[in-house]
Formats: C-alpha cells, sequence, structure tokens
C-alpha cells in the first residue's frame, strides 16, 4: 500500500446504500457506499461540527441531522441550506476487499 494510507474496514462492513463511522488516528471518518462505490469523508458537518454519523443518507445525499445540509454522498460538495461548505474528504483505496484511506 502507497506510504499514508491506513487500512480502515473491509468491504462487506459497510451495508450496500448505507454509512459508518470508523475511529482513526484519534479521528472520526465516516464511509459511505452508494450506487456501489465507497467514499470516506470527516465525520462532522462543515456547518457546526454535528456528527454526520447521527444524520441520515437519502439516495446520493448525506443529510445533517442538526440543521438538515445535505451533501452529496460522493464528492463530498454541499447543496445547502445551512453552508456551502463541502464535506472533508479523504482519498480512499481498496486492495484485497480491504478499504484504506489516506489520512
Ligand atoms: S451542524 Fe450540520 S447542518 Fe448544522
Amino acid at each position: 500500500m502507497k506510504p499514508g494510507y491506513v487500512k480502515i474496514a473491509h468491504v462487506s462492513d459497510i451495508p450496500e446504500n448505507g454509512m459508518k463511522m470508523f475511529e482513526v488516528n484519534g479521528e472520526e471518518i465516516l464511509i459511505v457506499n452508494v450506487e456501489r462505490g465507497f467514499y470516506a469523508f470527516h465525520n462532522n458537518c462543515p456547518h457546526m461540527g454535528y456528527p454526520l454519523y447521527f444524520g441520515e443518507l437519502d439516495g446520493k445525499k448525506i443529510r445533517c441531522g442538526f440543521h438538515y445540509n445535505e451533501f452529496d454522498a460522493t464528492t463530498g460538495e454541499s447543496s445547502g441550506p445551512a453552508t456551502q461548505e463541502p464535506l472533508r474528504k479523504y482519498k480512499l483505496e481498496i486492495h484485497d476487499s480491504a478499504i484504506y484511506i489516506n489520512i
């Protein structure tokens, strides 16, 4: 594996069209499994820091449970209404069904 990447989960840990939170080096990372792809974001909403894990995944949108801001679950882009700030996204790679992220 390339330098800087750490193993965070197995692909079977995250249900299809679901999301799960993992802790790596004291950072909370949200792994999203949507449309047969895996994406990694920082777990804190860029609006006021609410943990996104307590929000919901609705199709391709992650909706924060605090002020209901919506984010694209593949790019992390915000579509409002509370903030235009995107999610912090991590590079992710899959090898032998293990998920690695660059942190
Ligand atoms: S903390 Fe997420 S929308 Fe406000």
